[in-house]
């Protein structure tokens, strides 16, 4: 195990008082924010839990563009999303956080060849929920937003071609914060979703 303090989680260790369920009970996407920055420990925070993310052979192939500028979030929102959805509200949100993949050969093309299973899509949706679910135990609202044109963002953020955006996640303080929580009548139920062997 590595010493090396670059290495060591910044996760804090003691329990928050919101366990893993209550925080998945509780998010729900939030589309209107507060102009309150979010503060740069917080950010960090939600980061870091992305980064302890689980990826196949741990190639971890995220990588996070955090946007708090104005004219950037307004770029993304106007010229970065696709048309046909009303986003407009997520100017407002005083962070984007965009993910990005970055795929390996090995792992990314070669394996995923054989299996046919596409593995950074799957690590980019653990470790996009890993960070939306540590910024729910913040008291922060998010919201996935997969609508949008990759090649644009990446332009904006200033990605190389090799890190394609995959979703931009907004972040901020609700308007709402007791905004109800997505009622379990608006998910499949169980029995349809689940084969008992
Ligand atoms: C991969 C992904 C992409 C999404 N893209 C968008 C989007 O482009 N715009 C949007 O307003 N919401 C988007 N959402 C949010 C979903 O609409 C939302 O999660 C779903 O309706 C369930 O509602 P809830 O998140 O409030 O429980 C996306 C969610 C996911 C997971």
């Amino acid at each position: 195990m590595s010493h090396d303090p670059e290495h060591v989680s910044q996760l804090p260790t003691e329990p928050t008082g919101m366990p893993v369920r209550d925080a998945i009970a509780r998010r729900v996407s939030c589309r209107a924010y507060q102009s309150k920055p979010v503060p740069e420990p917080q950010l960090m925070q939600i980061l870091e839990a992305a980064r302890l993310a689980p990826s196949a052979c741990n190639q971890q192939p995220w990588r996070f563009a955090v946007v708090r500028d104005l004219d950037l979030r307004r770029r993304i929102v106007e010229d970065g999303f696709l048309p046909g959805i009303k986003m407009a509200w997520a100017i407002d949100a005083p962070v984007h956080v965009v993910v990005g993949m970055e795929r390996s050969f090995v792992t990314h093309r070669l394996a995923a060849s054989v299996s046919g299973v596409d593995y950074p899509w799957v690590d980019i949706g653990i470790a996009g929920e890993h960070l939306v679910l540590a910024a729910t135990e913040l008291g922060l609202g998010t919201c996935w937003i997969g609508w949008i044109k990759p090649r644009v963002v990446a332009r904006i953020v200033g990605w190389p071609a090799s890190v394609k955006p995959a979703v931009v996640i907004t972040v901020g303080y609700p308007c709402d914060p007791d905004a109800a929580a997505p009622p379990a009548s608006r998910r499949k139920p169980l029995a349809e979703l689940v084969r008992w062997l």
